[in-house]
């Protein structure tokens, strides 16, 4: 017993090293095992090696892309590595116009000098300033498809040209026609017709006779068409394409519409506010509003409104418009102010609301028919007011609501206006999430239903050539 037990003992005075030692080593196994499975194993899983990361077929090459945020945004739009046909999110052709189409209404004289269809992309043709600025969007769409091959391209992968149309998504058509309304809308004698209209015809020819516009029925063609009057003689026969509106105020439903159609924003007149540090108390005005106060059609609220608000002390309602040196008096008032107005003019949108965004100034919209730029991905009741024009017009409706905002949501609706104003930005190059790559984007999610009604379109495309329709 005695040997047994000192044998026991003998053991015993063992296990406490031996338990130590095992503690420590399952410690080790399963500390090691976590650390596998927290960081190597997801990263192996993970390896494109293991992956079939390619799209199934470049022909059906997926348009997911909705709007991602963070690390994934920077990774899909490959903001260093080279843009390619693969990594793109959308495709586009876009046809070689003459220049009278486009940089030629910026009296850019390529072809008479040098038969050459676009610009060298280090002497980019200005666009003119002042209100012609608002509706810039087809010339900042065209540069940043002009330089989407550069090898040293910097900025986002989101459109790339492509040199065949059976490759692209779209079809681009590089046509100024903000420009061409704002210049060339008169008539000049003797000739009968404005150089607009003749533009506007001109392309119609030039389509027609296109292949890629009888291939979709031209229902996968981007046509920019922002000044509410552009395009006026052509929109009705071009209207299977896609257009990019400012609004839908002046087009029947069967022309455009939120499904076909993309909503662009304006860009905006007022500098952007740089370094804000302002705060709900450094900011005077309470509500700011400039702008025409006669106006025809939906307009007629404005007038309204001013009687309602015209006695309120800290409210700045004031008219005229914003023409040269009153957009540095607005730049200023909107900087100073904490709420802006947006009423409907004689058209559902205007560029009022992007100065306000730029300013920082929460926008108070008083807009019922109102579009928003890509509210798909965006929500605007974070940093907007929105009112029903009935409601505002009740009396005391609207300065109860304004008065009911205190500093704190304010505050929160000021921070993330910052933090969305890039979206609303048109540059060259553009960067990142900028209203360029925001619109290719909402484009690049209208490509499958435009596949789809391509594709339907084709159903009986037989019984046109009289073939199959004989067998009935
Ligand atoms: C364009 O692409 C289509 C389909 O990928 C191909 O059949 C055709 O040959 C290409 N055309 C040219 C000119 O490369
Ligand atoms: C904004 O702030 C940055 C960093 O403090 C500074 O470099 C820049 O010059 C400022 N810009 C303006 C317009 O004040």
């Amino acid at each position: 017993m005695a040997d047994r037990n000192s044998h026991s003992n003998g053991f015993e005075s063992r296990r406490p090293l031996f338990c130590f030692f095992t503690i420590v080593t399952s410690f080790f196994v399963f500390s090691w095992f976590f650390f596998l499975r927290s960081t190597s194993l997801p990263h192996l899983l993970n390896h494109p090696s293991l992956l079939n990361q390619k799209p199934i077929s470049n022909n059906v090459k997926e348009t997911e892309f909705p709007y991602h945020s963070g690390e994934n945004e920077a990774q899909q739009q490959g903001t260093s590595e080279k843009c390619t046909t693969n990594n793109a999110i959308i495709r586009v052709f876009m046809y070689d116009l003459p220049p009278e189409f486009h940089f030629g209404l910026l009296d850019w004289k390529g072809e008479e000098e040098s038969g050459k269809i676009w610009p060298d992309l280090s002497k980019i043709p200005e666009y003119p300033g002042g209100l012609n600025l608002q509706h810039s969007i087809e010339f900042w769409l065209t540069l940043d498809l002009l330089a989407s091959r550069f090898p040293g391209r910097k900025g986002p992968c989101v459109a790339i040209r492509v040199d065949n149309s059976s490759q692209a998504d779209i079809i681009f058509v590089p046509f100024f026609s903000s420009l061409s309304y704002n210049r060339h809308s008169k008539v000049k004698p003797p000739e009968k017709l404005s150089r607009n209209k003749i533009l506007q015809e001109n392309l119609i020819q030039f389509l027609s006779k296109k292949d890629e516009w009888k291939r979709s029925g031209g229902r996968d063609h981007v046509i920019v068409a922002h000044h509410p009057n552009s395009m006026l003689d052509a929109r009705i026969s071009l209207r299977p394409a896609m257009f990019i509106l400012a609004d839908f105020g002046r087009y029947l439903q069967q022309v455009a519409n939120v499904e076909k159609d993309v909503i662009a924003p304006y860009k905006h007149v007022i500098k952007s506010f740089v370094n804000d540090t302002s705060t709900f108390a450094s900011r005077p005005i309470l509500l700011y509003f400039q702008g025409a106060i006669y106006r025809k059609d939906g307009g007629f609220i404005r007038q309204e409104l001013f009687y309602l608000l015209k006695d309120e002390k800290d409210v700045h309602f004031a008219f005229g418009s914003a023409k040269g040196s009153g957009i540095n008096q607005a730049s200023q008032g909107m900087h100073s102010s904490k709420f802006c107005l947006n009423i409907a003019g004689d058209t559902p949108s205007s560029n009022r609301l992007f100065d306000a965004i730029a300013s920082h100034c929460i926008p108070v919209i008083i807009s019922d028919e109102i579009e928003l730029p890509y509210e798909d991905v965006i929500d605007y009741s974070e940093f907007c007011v929105f009112l029903r024009a009935s409601d505002a017009l009740k009396e005391g409706f609207l300065m109860r609501v304004i008065r009911s905002i205190g500093e704190r949501e304010w505050t929160r609706m000021w921070r993330r206006l910052i933090e969305i104003e890039k979206h609303f930005e048109y540059q060259y190059p553009s960067q990142p999430d900028d209203a360029v790559q925001m619109i290719w984007k909402v484009v690049a999610r209208k490509v499958p239903s435009i596949r789809l009604k391509v594709h339907k379109g084709r159903r009986y495309s037989r019984s046109r050539t009289g073939k199959w329709i004989s067998r009935i």
